[in-house]
């Protein structure tokens, strides 16, 4: 059995998302398959696994075809990372409009997750960002209807360490409670 400890796992302690990605560094097949296998073993609603991944490795056509769509504010760091991978989720039926899953898009974030919790296991890096032209990289993509494209991933070695301006809500607004009051829990005054 595991020993039982409270605090958070260094890994998720780690993660963080660069805009500064090294330029040089290139990604092995191993480091991307890795990346995919994390992915692949994400929990999703009956195990319907709605979720894909389109890799682009600096330089390559795929990547050429991506940053085109980027925005500008995504043009200034994403293509120097190692890979970009866009994030798609099953999200209708085929040729309906109906939820191919409630949750596809819940799931592919879970999954979106392991990989950047593996990526950083790894020693690389992950920003996910949503700043690109959605339509044309569809498109562009030929990214059938019943499918959507949610992120994008930039993936590689960052040049920079965590920077000091991180912040999150207060744990104790994590818990919900019925007036919206800060929750009077033990768990998390200290
Ligand atoms: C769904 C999603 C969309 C995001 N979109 C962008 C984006 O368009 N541009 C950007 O620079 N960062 C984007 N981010 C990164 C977040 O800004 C970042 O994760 C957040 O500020 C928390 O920082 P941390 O990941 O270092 O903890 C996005 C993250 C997620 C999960």
């Amino acid at each position: 059995m595991p020993q039982r400890r409270p605090d958070i796992h260094p890994v998720l302690r780690q993660r963080w998302s660069p805009r500064s990605f090294d330029q040089q560094a290139e990604l092995s097949n191993d480091e991307l398959k890795s990346l995919l296998e994390a992915a692949r073993w994400a929990p999703s609603a009956g195990n319907s696994q709605p979720w894909s991944f389109l890799l682009a490795r600096r330089g390559d056509d795929q990547h050429r075809r991506i940053v085109r769509h980027l925005a500008p504010s995504a043009a200034a760091w994403a293509p120097a990372a190692g890979a970009l991978i866009v994030n798609l989720c099953h999200r209708y039926v085929e040729g309906t409009d109906w939820d191919y899953s409630e949750f596809s898009v819940y799931d592919l974030g879970q999954a979106v997750a392991h990989l950047t919790i593996q990526a950083t296991s790894m020693g690389l890096a992950v920003r996910q960002f949503r700043a690109f032209d959605k339509q044309a990289l569809t498109t562009d993509l030929q990214v059938p209807n019943h499918w959507d494209i949610m992120t994008i991933a930039a993936v590689g070695a960052s040049v920079a360490g965590q920077g000091a301006q991180r912040d999150r809500r207060p744990a104790h607004d994590l818990l919900w409670s019925p007036a919206r009051k800060p929750a009077e829990s033990e768990i998390l005054v200290s």
